[in-house]
């Protein structure tokens, strides 16, 4: 029989700044939520990515001084970008789409063309307001005290030729859609768009733009620029191959079972994304769910704030599970939650080392103190192990329960009254006492296998949010991590046979608050000082330079005499070069994927040497190395400009 699919996506993230904790909130559940379904036996597809175009990124380009691709490549593929934080956090994501992707663009002008010629899109000319950081555009009514509604910043005056979509003759179906179906959850969000956004009069969307050129060209009318959240949107279909021949799962995947999403985007995806799809023909996702924010002192957690919380210090110092944990255990997905240092420590003190992790310890640790960890088959069930089965069955229903209406903090604590229930358990029968009587040893073995069996059923409900700690646990309970699928999700003593059971380190210490706050501050003031000006990229020349310009170009021949990676950095390589001068000269270069630093020892190289000084990671560089740039197989491909060692160091290149 076919496996049921199950299709989920999060939000595609801007990369215009590194991504904070707020950012992996959603990525989580969504991780949290694609490891329960294949647990399950489903045939998952889980897609993320990154939204690469629009207006800000292309300001925030310009001002680093690099091209947008270079910008978002930084963010998305550099150290420490959004690549990198999802393998911190252990996400699993099946596919991940950039919306600079070759297929990505190609499907987006048919996309665009074939609402155009349906007639959902047509020409006119768009008088607005403008909110740059969200890409958003509204009408004087829609503005706070003239403001954008979303973010609070200033908007600007928009006045430019454009397309428009036929929103509005789609008001009706999409109201529709949200107030007679389950469409749209938490069920709270369905007043505010319907309200707020339909009621008052859904008007046609402007979706191009002439103004600026960092998105996907409409390609037949030169110039315009497909309007962002249109590009955006579509990820969830053309990751899957629609209209485009990257991928082939179109058919089986879609429509998406579930879009989780942030508060704020909530309209895009409730009342723009569906009447996008009723225009192409094609059906409806499932489902949007609208999760709360992370907030931090009271107010959304955002850059422009300056209240970020930066993941991985939170990783380094507490753990992967401990962070995912926290986040699902503590918030309500529906609703914002307030993070604070002091009550991640809290809730990791009292959960993880107290109840769960006290909970392994002792019973591996009595297990191997009076078994030597062997848990033969057999032993008497009393009603006291009964009872601790009933619990078991009834937390494992009320976990599926929540999990499937995506409560992810109500799911956790189903699964903590079984945990903490087998806590009690262990008081209730005080295995120590039993041991100190040989004719109780058959009722010690039992009371040690109800304890492990409990243990099982508790791990395999939290491996989709503590993968790494379920793991541990199965290996100190001697069992097979594959076997430990939903079905198994059974408190079955008859069944489990042999165990041989591990002690180990206790798998969550217990956390000094205070001392852990004081490091916390540290860590954060060293991050802030190592904080790099994002600028291990090369900075980007214009089209064309006169010829006067180019010629004040200073191109010399450098010979190696050293060449070391750089501290903390994935990219740069720092050079010591002779260029001829009789001082040394340094030069920072991101070449480190491509070189080794000793390879480059003795060769004698290009360098620009009159630009102006710049730092990187608190290094100075005076000058750049020329290089051959280009793609092979979509890889970016360098190779150093090398010359004949026979021209001396300092010759002028012209
Ligand atoms: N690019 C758009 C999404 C396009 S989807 C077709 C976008 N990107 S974003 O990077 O600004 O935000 C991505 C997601 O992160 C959004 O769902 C947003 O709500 C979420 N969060 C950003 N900050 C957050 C918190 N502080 N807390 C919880 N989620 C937050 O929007």
């Amino acid at each position: 029989m076919d496996k049921e699919k199950f299709y989920i996506t999060t939000p595609i993230y801007y990369p215009s700044d590194k991504l904070h904790i707020g950012h992996a909130y959603c990525t989580v559940a969504t991780d949290a939520m694609a490891r329960y379904k294949r647990l399950r036996g489903c045939d998952v597809m889980f897609l993320t990515g990154t939204d690469e175009h629009g207006m800000k990124i292309e300001d925030k380009a310009r001002e680093a001084g690099v091209t947008p691709q270079q910008y978002v490549d930084n963010i998305v593929t550099g150290p420490r970008g959004v690549l990198d934080l999802w393998k911190l956090m252990n996400i699993s994501n099946d596919r991940f789409i950039r919306t600079t992707d070759d297929y990505h663009v190609k499907a987006i002008q048919r996309i665009f063309k074939k609402m155009h010629d349906n007639g959902d899109i047509y020409k006119g000319t768009y008088k607005g307001k403008y909110c740059k950081p969200c890409e958003s555009f509204w009408t004087e009514s829609q503005l706070v005290d003239g403001k954008c509604p979303d973010c609070g910043r200033d908007v600007v005056d928009a006045e430019e030729e454009a397309y428009f979509f036929r929103l509005s003759k789609y008001a009706d179906r999409v109201q529709r859609l949200l107030e007679d179906t389950d469409f749209l959850e938490p069920r709270s969000r369905v007043n505010e768009m319907v309200n707020n956004f339909i009621k008052p009069g859904l008007e046609d969307l402007c979706v191009s733009r002439t103004s600026f050129t960092w998105g996907v060209p409409v390609d037949f009318d030169p110039g315009h620029v497909v309007y962002v959240w249109v590009d955006a949107l579509s990820n969830y279909i053309t990751a899957l191959g629609y209209l485009n021949d990257q991928y082939h799962d179109y058919e089986k995947y879609w429509p998406a079972d579930v879009h989780f999403v942030g508060k704020e985007i909530v309209r895009f995806h409730s009342i723009i994304w569906p009447a996008m799809l009723m225009s192409l023909g094609e059906p409806l996702p499932k489902k949007v769910y609208g999760h709360g924010w992370l907030n931090f002192g009271g107010e959304k957690m955002s850059k422009s704030r300056g209240n970020v919380v930066d993941p991985y210090i939170l990783a380094e110092m507490f753990g992967v599970d401990a962070l995912r944990f926290f986040m699902l255990r503590t918030f309500p997905f529906g609703s914002d939650g307030n993070f604070t240092n002091e009550l991640l420590i809290q809730t990791i003190n009292t959960d993880l080392a107290n109840d769960l992790g006290n909970l392994v310890s002792r019973t591996t640790a009595m297990a191997e103190k009076y078994f030597g960890g062997d848990l033969p088959a057999g032993g008497e069930l009393t009603e006291a192990d009964r009872e601790l089965k009933v619990l078991a069955d009834e937390v494992t229903a009320g976990y599926e329960r929540q999990m499937e209406a995506f409560q992810f903090s109500n799911a956790l604590a189903e699964a903590w009254r079984l945990i903490s229930r087998a806590n009690k358990y262990i008081d209730e029968n005080a295995p120590w006492v039993l041991a100190r009587d040989e004719a109780q040893k058959p009722r010690l073995l039992s009371v040690m296998k109800n304890l492990c069996e409990a243990i099982r059923v508790s791990a395999i409900l939290i491996a989709p949010v503590m993968p790494d700690t379920a793991a541990a646990i199965f290996q100190r309970l001697g069992v097979p991590a594959e076997g430990q699928t939903w079905d198994a999700a059974r408190y079955d003593l008859e069944t489990e046979g042999w165990w041989k059971t591990a002690a180990g380190e206790p798998l969550f210490p217990r956390i000094d608050m205070d001392k852990a706050l004081a490091q916390l501050e540290q860590a954060k003031a060293e991050a802030a000082k190592a904080a790099l000006p994002d600028l291990e990229i090369e900075p980007f020349t214009e089209d064309k330079v006169d010829f006067d310009t180019f010629c004040k170009s200073d191109f010399r021949a450098v010979k190696v005499k050293d060449c070391q990676p750089v501290k903390k950095s994935d990219k740069l390589l720092r050079f010591t070069l002779d260029d001829g001068s009789g001082a040394d000269r340094q030069i920072l270069s991101g070449i480190a994927k491509w070189y080794k630093p000793e390879e480059l020892v003795g060769k004698t190289l290009v360098a620009i040497v009159n630009l102006p000084p710049r730092k990187m990671m608190g290094l100075e560089s005076n000058g750049m190395l020329i290089s051959a740039v280009h793609t092979e197989k979509g890889e970016e491909m360098l190779h150093l400009i090398m010359v004949d060692d026979a021209i001396p160091a300092g010759a002028k290149l012209c």
